[in-house]
């Protein structure tokens, strides 16, 4: 795994964490699945088969099949447990104080990858994965003694506290029915999808239903349009095989990007600040980052002279800052901190 021992960057620090959380159990699955004996271009042939399903919202029709759980594993399952990793720690460290997460259950939960990040990002709760394939269900339990029942989680009957689903809902024919289900029976619902506007369309759908979301809006309504939504996009920190793999693909990831919304009942945030949409931008003579303040995009402009020292944040980074606004919506930069660190941080200590 390829993650730099510090980085000024400090989502790069989050991601350190995340990658040492992650690596034993990948360690494991690829031992199991005999990925370090499996060819390589083979491997990559058979993500490619299985992106198309995926794009299609049709991956767990196949995951019954051994050659799709084997991809999945390689590429996709350190991206699933790096997402849910970082919107469930970021939720624990920002949700207000008294909120406790007992019960959690994980809609979709394939080879395990979004409920090994439940429980590292949340050690003490209760965890359930509802999985339909019995090949993803039995391997999930095997590599991680994770509690999965097989069952289609559109039709059983689940209760707790949160209900999780990542790169799930997509693969459900009637959403909004699903949703308002889950409503009833959860305090939260937390959908992570891979950064597609596909996944973005649902989450506002899901913001016009359930209002909007806590995270990663602080409870404020995007007014951003089409094309051009807020979502992360994390530096590609994954392990050795997938970066391989990724090589070899013909549409290559250069962001582990992401689309999200934290739904939650009777809860506020213990603090908030303005959400980054983008990496830094450096164009002449100015340099910027696009960011989100209350559901209005607005622009942080630095001048050229005090660029060496802006803090390096990245898209999907929470900061603080203090200036001037010097046109509608554009904010002259005097003080700059990046809170998601911070925050991720506090939440462990
Ligand atoms: C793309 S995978 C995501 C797996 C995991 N959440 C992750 O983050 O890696 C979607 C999984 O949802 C499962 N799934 C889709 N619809 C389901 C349903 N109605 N009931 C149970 N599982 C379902 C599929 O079988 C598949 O394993």
């Amino acid at each position: 795994m390829k993650i730099p021992s510090y980085s000024s960057i400090p989502i790069e620090v989050f991601l350190k964490e995340a990658g040492e959380s992650l690596l034993p159990w990948f360690k494991r699955g690829e031992e199991m699945l005999g990925l370090k004996r499996y060819p390589l271009k083979k491997l990559a042939r058979e993500v490619a088969r299985l992106s198309e399903a995926l794009i299609r919202g049709r991956a767990g029709a196949y995951m019954e099949e051994e050659w799709a759980l084997r991809a999945y594993f390689a590429f996709y399952f350190p991206q699933g447990y790096l997402r849910t990793y970082f919107v469930l720690r970021e939720m624990g460290g920002l949700l207000e104080e008294d909120f406790s997460v007992s019960t959690i259950n994980d809609l979709g939960s394939g080879p395990g990858a979004s409920l090994l990040a439940a429980r590292d990002a949340f050690p003490r709760a209760t965890l359930k994965g509802f999985e339909r394939s019995g090949r993803a269900a039995r391997f999930a339990e095997e590599l991680g003694n994770l509690p999965v029942l097989k069952a289609d989680f559109t039709r059983a009957n689940i209760r707790g506290d949160v209900a999780l689903a990542v790169s799930s809902l997509s693969e459900v024919g009637e959403v909004l029915k699903v949703v308002r289900r889950l409503w009833r029976t959860h305090r939260c619902l937390v959908v992570i999808e891979p950064g597609w506007s596909r996944g973005y369309s649902m989450i506002m759908e899901l913001s016009r239903e359930l209002g909007p979301p806590i995270l990663p809006c602080g409870g404020y309504r995007c007014r951003l349009g089409r094309g051009d939504w807020c979502h992360g996009a994390l530096p590609f920190r994954l392990p050795d095989l997938t970066l391989r793999l990724n090589s070899l693909l013909r549409h290559k990831l250069r962001f582990l990007k992401f689309t999200y919304g934290v739904f939650c009942r009777d809860s506020s945030l213990s603090g908030w600040g303005v959400r980054l949409r983008s990496p830094l931008i450096e164009e002449k003579g100015k340099s910027y980052y696009l960011a989100c303040s209350q559901g209005r995009p607005i622009r942080l402009e630095f001048l050229r002279r005090s660029w060496k020292s802006i803090p390096r944040a990245f898209c999907c980074d929470l900061v603080r800052f203090r200036g001037q606004e010097v046109s509608p919506g554009t904010f002259r930069v005097e003080e700059f901190r990046v809170i998601t660190s911070e925050v991720l941080k506090e939440d462990q200590d």
